[in-house]
């Protein structure tokens, strides 16, 4: 694809060879996520913000990717500090917002909202996150970290054995993560789920129609016994009906050391999109593995940053600039590693 000016909607966007680049430029930005070097490359350059959902991660990892290569982050956080509260149109907030910035980012609880912003935006828009539908710049993370996790064991994606554990229905981290998986070879993906949350059909059919191997069950212990990943997910209350309704499903499937020593191979990588929920009556991935060198959910997040400051630069098209904007940090570096 031609990343200059594109907007980023979808993962259904990229083929592998654009896979391939975005993680080719993502590798180049260490230097800078480390902080030993600073770019100025996007000086001047604003980064309008906009998350109508709660988030962390992706909005603070936009923004720090943002600054990194020297531009400036405007926010705006829910519905009711934007005008949307008084009744203006994603059309107009399109329209006015893409006057005072250079690029967007956005996260919105309605699928497809995104892309109908950025149909009305003058500059270039990155999905955050729209309802159940997609999160591309996280599946573009999620595989970088399994890319750089297997590279450390001699291994590529192709090949792949990877189990995704819990609410796959309304999991867009997965969605676009299986997406994703249709560009490699050979892979074989266990889908762990409460039957009433399973992976839409559509997505499945996907995967087995370029030949990889998905197991759909409800037994979590027999499914990460022979994976390369294990990838936890939370029960996504937001887009239930009721937190009663939530309940049902929430704790179904819970990973702790005892179940990892016990079934797992013995460098199984432990993934998950977070933010995973610690509450008892969930716990998902228990803070018994925190100590565990397989629990990879913290590098996962910082390769966010790498990702994110890789989609920046080359749809901002600076990919090659970024170096020759760049020099040495001023400060007190502490041992930062990626
Ligand atoms: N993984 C993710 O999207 O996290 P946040 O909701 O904190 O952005």
């Amino acid at each position: 694809m031609i990343f200059t000016g594109s907007d980023i909607l979808s993962v259904e966007q990229f083929d592998r060879s654009d896979i391939e680049h975005i993680f080719q430029v993502a590798d180049a930005m260490a230097p800078y996520a480390l902080r030993r070097r600073v770019t100025r490359v996007l000086e001047g350059a604003i980064l309008g913000n906009m998350f109508f959902e709660p988030s962390t991660r992706t909005r603070i990892s936009f923004g720090c990717a943002f600054n990194l290569l020297g531009g400036e982050v405007r926010e705006t956080t829910g519905f009711e500090s934007s005008a949307i509260a008084k009744g203006e149109s994603l059309y107009d907030t399109a329209r006015v917002l893409s006057g005072f910035s250079d690029v967007i980012c956005m996260r919105h609880p309605q699928e497809g909202s995104v892309a109908e912003f950025a149909a009305a935006s003058r500059v270039p828009v990155l999905n955050g996150g729209d309802g159940a539908n997609e999160h591309p710049s996280q599946a573009l993370l999620d595989l970088y970290t399994i890319r750089k996790e297997l590279a450390s064991k001699d291994r590529g994606i192709d090949g792949l054995r990877i189990a995704l554990i819990g609410d796959l229905k309304y999991g867009r981290t997965v969605h676009s993560l299986c997406k994703l998986l249709r560009h490699f070879k050979n892979v074989q993906v266990t889908l762990v789920s409460p039957a009433e949350l399973a992976m839409p059909e559509n997505i499945v059919e996907e995967m087995r129609s370029v030949g990889h191997n998905v197991v759909v069950t409800e037994d979590l212990t027999q499914s990460i016994s022979n994976v390369d990943i294990a990838y936890s997910t939370r029960i996504q209350e937001e887009r239930f009906a009721s937190k009663e309704e939530a309940d049902m499903y929430r704790g179904r499937f819970r990973l702790n050391q005892s179940i990892y020593t016990q079934y797992c191979e013995p460098n199984t990588v432990i993934m998950h999109p977070l933010p995973r929920d610690s509450r008892a009556d969930a716990n998902e991935l228990d803070n018994d593995l925190n100590q565990n060198p397989n629990l990879a959910i913290f590098r996962q997040a910082d390769n966010g940053v790498l990702v994110r400051m890789a989609l920046f630069a080359l749809v901002l098209d600076v990919v090659d600039q970024v170096d020759k904007c760049a020099r040495d940090v001023n400060w007190y570096n502490s041992a930062r590693t990626l």
